[in-house]
């Protein structure tokens, strides 16, 4: 059976190292695991909690995207030494309604790049946040802080750096083995 995940970047320029870190994840993910691309953050309306009646259509997409997804990896740039305001306003959106979110129990993985040396270590640190209060199952290990992207692609933007995508590899293998401990646990509950 193949294993679905469903990659998020946080990054929306053309030429974002975080979507490109994604595209590398594609490449290296092994035989039966299958990496889909989300490419509809700058669709969402800012969260409102008035809409939540009548939700919008592209949120609804999205919810139903990640609830059909065996897993969800996010790569994401640092912003300020946290979280960009869009993949927050993802985040906040599949966290509600309160209490049902597609993302409670769902298994998540997170990487980044960005350019400074410290390669968005902050921004993770505030996205696990965001999952621990959602009760989303996240990866702990391996992390991957992809600093200085700038040095990390080739002129095509592909992911050039051999340790990045060994980790990334790894990252992959993690999230399986969080997809698959999470089956268990609910084929026995
Ligand atoms: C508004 C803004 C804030 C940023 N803040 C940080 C930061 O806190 N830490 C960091 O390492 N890089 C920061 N950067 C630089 C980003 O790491 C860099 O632009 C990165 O390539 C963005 O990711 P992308 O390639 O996926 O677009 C910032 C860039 C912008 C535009």
């Amino acid at each position: 059976m193949t294993i679905k995940i469903l990659a998020i970047s946080g990054g929306l320029r053309a030429a974002s190292s975080n979507t490109a870190l994604l595209r590398a994840a594609q490449q290296l993910a092994p035989e039966g695991v299958e990496i889909e691309i989300y490419e509809g953050l700058r669709d969402l309306p800012y969260f409102d909690e008035d809409l939540e009646g009548d939700v919008p259509a592209a949120v609804t997409a999205l919810r139903e995207r990640v609830a059909a997804a065996d897993g969800v990896l996010i790569a994401s740039p640092e912003y300020n030494y946290s979280i960009p305001g869009g993949l927050k306003n993802l985040l906040d959106w599949l966290s509600r309604p309160y209490g049902e979110s597609v993302l409670t129990d769902k298994s998540i993985a997170i990487m980044g790049a960005s350019g400074s040396p410290f390669g968005t270590v902050r921004a993770q640190n505030h996205l696990r946040d965001v999952f621990h209060q959602v009760d989303a199952k996240v990866v702990s290990k391996p992390e991957v802080y992809v600093g200085a992207n700038y040095t990390r692609f080739d002129e095509q933007g592909n992911l050039a750096d051999e340790t990045s995508r060994n980790l990334i590899a790894g990252l992959i293998a993690a999230l399986v083995v969080q997809i698959q401990r999470n089956a268990l646990i609910g084929a026995s509950a």
